[in-house]
C-alpha cells in the first residue's frame, strides 16, 4: 500500500526536473504516444527515473512522461501505462494519476486502444466516454479498496457524474468543426490480457458496452475520487467478434497499427477542447 508520501515524493522529483507546472494530465494508451510529440518545449523523464512509478512491459507504451505546451496549456503526458494483467496491484496501476494531483493537475484526460463492440463503429473512429462499467471493479478489483486517507479523498465516490459534460460537448463540437467521426458510447472495462470471446461480446453488449478495453476505468475512479475532471476518449483499433467459427482474431500489431489513424484525429480534438479550457 502507498501513503501520500510516496505520492508526494514522485511530484518533487518530477518538479524538480521541470520548472513548468502542468495542469493537465494526459495518458496515452496502446499506439497513442506520439501524441507527446506535439508539447512544446516539452521536457521528457523517463518513468524509470521517478520514484515509485510503475513501467509498462507492453509492446507500444513508451515510458516517458512527456511535459510541455499545448494549446496555451501546460500538459503532463504519460506515454504507456502500466496494467493490472502486468501482474501490477490497482494501486499501482493508479499511482500516476495520484502523481498528477499531487503536481497540482486539475483535469485528467485519458485515453486508450479498446475494441469496438457497438456494431456501427468502425477502426479509426474515437469513442468519447459518457459512461462505463467496471467489470472488475464491481466484484471488489479496484483501487479505492483498503483504508481511505480522507485528505486524499471521500470514502464513498459518487459516480452518476464521472465524464465531465462541459469538456465532453467541447470535444464533440471540436469534432463537428473537423468532420472527426467522434462517437460518444459506454466502455466496459475487463482486466485482459485476453482478448473477449465471442460469448463475451454478446454479454458486454447486452449490457450496455460500446467499447471494451483493459485499462481507464481504475485511473478513473482515483481521478474522482482525488476530486479531479476527468475526459476519456477510446480509439477504436479494431472490431470484436460475436460468432464462433469466424475466421477472424483480434491481435495487438492491429491494435497499434490503427493507432497511426487515431492519433491525428485525437490530437484534433484535445487541442480544440483543451484550447479554451479553464482552470
Ligand atoms: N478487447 C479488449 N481490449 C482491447 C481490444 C479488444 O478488442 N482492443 C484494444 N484493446
Amino acid at each position: 500500500m502507498y501513503q501520500r508520501e510516496d505520492f508526494v515524493a514522485a511530484a518533487d522529483y518530477i518538479r524538480a526536473r521541470t520548472a513548468l507546472q502542468p495542469g493537465i494530465g494526459l495518458v496515452l494508451g496502446s499506439g497513442l504516444g506520439p501524441l507527446a510529440d506535439s508539447l512544446g518545449g516539452r521536457v521528457a523523464i523517463p518513468v524509470s527515473e521517478i520514484p515509485g512509478w510503475p513501467q509498462s512491459t507492453v509492446q507500444g507504451h513508451k515510458g516517458s512522461l512527456v511535459i510541455g505546451e499545448f494549446e496555451g496549456q501546460i500538459v503532463a503526458a504519460q506515454q504507456g501505462r502500466a496494467h493490472f494483467y502486468e501482474g501490477y496491484s490497482m494501486q499501482e496501476v493508479t499511482f500516476p494519476i495520484r502523481v498528477m494531483k499531487e503536481l497540482g493537475i486539475h483535469t485528467v484526460v485519458l485515453t486508450n486502444a479498446a475494441g469496438g463492440v457497438n456494431p456501427s463503429y468502425t477502426v479509426g473512429d474515437i469513442m468519447l466516454l459518457e459512461d462505463h462499467i467496471n467489470f472488475p471493479g464491481m466484484a471488489g478489483q479496484n483501487p479505492l479498496i483498503g483504508p481511505n486517507d480522507e485528505s486524499m479523498g471521500l470514502r464513498f465516490v459518487g459516480m452518476s457524474q464521472t465524464y465531465d459534460r462541459g469538456l465532453r460537448q467541447a470535444a464533440l463540437a471540436v469534432a463537428r468543426q473537423h468532420n472527426i467521426p467522434l462517437r460518444s458510447g459506454v466502455y466496459f472495462g475487463l482486466s485482459g490480457p485476453f482478448f473477449e470471446t465471442p460469448a463475451e461480446i454478446r454479454m458486454i453488449r447486452a449490457l450496455g458496452g460500446d467499447a471494451v478495453g483493459m485499462s481507464t476505468v481504475n485511473e478513473v475512479l482515483v481521478a474522482r475520487h482525488a476530486g479531479m475532471r476527468v475526459m476519456a476518449c477510446s480509439g477504436i483499433t479494431n472490431g470484436t467478434i460475436d460468432a464462433v467459427d469466424s475466421d477472424m482474431e483480434v491481435n495487438h500489431e492491429a491494435v497499434l497499427e490503427a493507432g497511426a489513424i487515431i492519433v491525428p484525429r485525437l490530437t484534433t480534438i484535445l487541442r480544440g477542447t483543451l484550447r479554451d479550457l479553464q482552470a
